[in-house]
C-alpha cells in the first residue's frame, strides 16, 4: 500500500470526503473543520475539548438549551417502548396527546394540527392545504401563491418558489408556476438602528393590492410570510404591517399563512409571533423548537373551519391525500411532549419578553463599530448588518463568524448580516458575551 493510498483512506480523510455538507462552504470547512462532539445547556464542546457558547440555539431550534433531562429521558423511553407506528390509517396515543397539548398554546382558533418532519415539509403541507381547501369549497380557480422577496420557506419546490432568496432559487429552474412576490420590508435608509419594530413601512403591505390588481383576487389562494424573516437576515415587520396584510387577505378571501418555523416557541416573547403581534393567520407552519431540535419534526396548525371543509363525503374515504411515513413519529411526539413540559417548567415561552431588553441594549451598543450599518432586534432575535467588502460580498460577515468561533462563540451569518438567536435560557452575561465577541471580531478585522 502506498503512502498516498494510506492517506486517502485514513479515517479522517475518508470521513471528510464522503459527506456533502448542506448549506456549507464544503472546501473551506474540510480545510479547517469545526466539529462539535457534545452539548449541554448554553454550550457546545468541540473535538478539541473547547467550550463554545451557543449564540444561535443550534440553528434557531434548541430553544430550551441543550441536553435537557426530561427530553433525553422521554426519547430514550419511547425508543424502547414503541419505535414506530404507521401514521396512515393507524395512530398512537402520543400523536393525539401532542396535537392536543399544542392547541393549548396556539393562537386562538388554530386548533387542528398536521404533523411533518421539517419546516420545509410543513411549508409544502400548508401550501397544499391552501390549494385543496379552495378547491373543496368550489373555488378551485384560486391557484396562485404569493410569497415575499427575501422570504425563506425551506428548500423544497413549493417553499423555494414562494421564497425570495436569490441564491436559493437561481440554480433550480423555473420552480412552481403561478407564484408571485410582494416586496420585502427591509428599509435601512428610513429604519436603521430601530430598537424593536421599525416605525416606517406599514404601507409595504399594500403591495398585495398591486398583485391583486394584476392577477385578480379570485385567482389567489394564499399569501405566505414569516412574521420576522430570519434566514434572510432578521427583517422585521414594520409597525402595523402584519395587521394590514391580514385585512387585505380578509377583504379578498385569500388565506394568510405565517411561517413560524423560526419565530415559534418563544422566540418573540410569546409562544408564537402571531400572539406577540396580535395577528392570527389561517395556517401556521412550525418545526425546530417544537421538539427543541432533538428529533426532526414540523407541523401545520390550521383553523378548524379549514379542517372541517375537508370533513365531507363518505366517512370511509381519505379526506386529504397527503402525509409522510414519519408524520407524528413516536420519538418526535415523545420529544415534543417533553419539550412542552420543559418550556412550561422554566417558563421559557415568555422569557424573551423579559430578557429581550438587555439583549436589545447589548446589541445596539454595536452601533458605531466598524462596518456596522444597521442593528435589528426583537425578543431574542438579533441581526447586525455590515457593509460588504468591495467585490467580495458575504466575506466580511463570514470572517466575523470565524473569528467568533475562535473566541468560543457560535454566531450565524447570512450575506453580510450576523444573526443571533440564543437559547431562551441565556443569561444576561451570556448575551453580553455574544455581543462582545462580535465587537472584538469587528475591531480586529477593521
Ligand atoms: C421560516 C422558515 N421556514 C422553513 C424553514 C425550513 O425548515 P427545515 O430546515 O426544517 O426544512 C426554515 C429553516 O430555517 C425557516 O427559517
Amino acid at each position: 500500500m502506498t503512502d498516498a493510498h494510506t492517506a486517502a483512506n485514513s479515517p479522517a480523510t475518508t470521513d471528510m470526503d464522503a459527506y456533502w455538507m448542506p448549506f456549507t462552504a464544503n472546501r473551506q470547512f474540510k480545510e479547517s473543520p469545526r466539529l462539535l462532539t457534545r452539548a449541554d445547556g448554553m454550550y457546545f464542546t468541540d473535538d478539541q475539548g473547547r467550550q463554545v457558547l451557543d449564540g444561535i440555539a443550534g440553528l434557531w431550534c434548541v430553544n430550551a438549551g441543550h441536553n435537557r433531562p426530561r427530553i433525553v429521558q422521554a426519547i430514550q423511553t419511547q425508543a424502547a417502548e414503541l419505535d414506530f407506528a404507521p401514521p396512515f390509517q393507524m395512530g398512537h396515543p402520543k400523536a393525539f396527546e401532542l396535537a392536543s397539548r399544542l392547541t393549548e398554546i396556539t393562537p386562538e382558533g388554530l386548533n387542528r394540527v398536521f404533523f411533518t418532519n421539517s419546516g420545509s415539509e410543513a411549508v409544502e403541507t400548508a401550501l397544499k392545504i391552501a390549494l385543496a381547501y379552495h378547491r373543496a369549497r368550489g373555488e378551485g380557480q384560486r391557484t396562485r401563491l404569493i410569497g415575499r422577496e427575501r422570504g425563506y420557506h425551506g428548500v423544497n419546490f413549493g417553499g423555494m418558489s414562494v421564497g425570495g432568496m436569490v441564491a436559493n432559487r437561481k440554480m433550480f429552474g423555473t420552480l412552481l408556476a403561478g407564484v408571485d412576490h410582494i416586496r420585502h420590508t427591509l428599509d435601512i435608509q428610513r429604519n436603521a438602528f430601530s430598537v424593536g419594530l421599525p416605525a416606517h413601512g406599514a404601507e409595504l403591505a399594500d403591495d398585495l393590492e398591486r398583485l391583486v390588481a394584476l392577477h385578480d383576487a379570485s385567482t389567489i389562494a394564499a399569501v405566505i410570510v414569516e412574521p420576522i424573516a430570519g434566514s434572510a437576515g432578521v427583517l422585521l415587520p414594520p409597525q402595523g404591517y402584519l395587521k394590514r396584510l391580514r385585512e387585505f387577505c380578509d377583504k379578498h378571501g385569500i388565506l394568510l399563512i405565517f411561517d413560524e418555523v423560526i419565530t415559534g416557541f418563544g422566540r418573540t416573547g410569546q409562544p408564537f409571533a402571531a400572539q406577540t403581534f396580535g395577528v392570527t393567520p389561517d395556517l401556521m407552519t412550525v418545526a425546530k423548537g417544537l421538539t427543541n431540535g432533538c428529533v426532526p419534526m414540523g407541523a401545520v396548525f390550521a383553523r378548524q373551519s379549514i379542517h372541517d371543509t375537508f370533513m365531507q363525503g363518505p366517512a370511509h374515504l381519505i379526506e386529504l391525500f397527503h402525509g409522510y411515513t414519519y408524520s407524528a413519529h413516536p420519538l418526535a411526539c415523545a420529544a415534543g411532549l417533553a419539550t412542552l413540559d420543559t418550556y412550561a417548567d422554566d417558563q421559557l415561552l415568555t422569557r424573551a419578553s423579559h430578557i429581550g431588553g438587555h439583549f436589545a441594549e447589548a446589541l445596539h451598543s454595536l452601533r458605531g463599530e466598524p462596518h456596522v450599518i444597521d442593528v435589528r432586534n426583537f425578543g431574542l432575535v438579533g441581526g447586525v448588518e455590515l457593509t460588504p467588502r468591495p467585490g467580495e460580498p458575504t466575506k466580511r460577515a463570514f470572517s466575523v463568524f470565524l473569528d467568533c468561533w475562535e473566541q468560543g462563540v457560535l454566531v450565524r451569518t447570512t450575506g453580510d448580516i450576523i444573526a443571533l438567536s440564543p437559547p431562551l435560557i441565556a443569561s444576561a452575561e451570556d448575551l453580553s458575551r455574544m455581543v462582545e465577541a462580535i465587537r472584538t471580531a469587528l475591531r480586529r478585522l477593521a
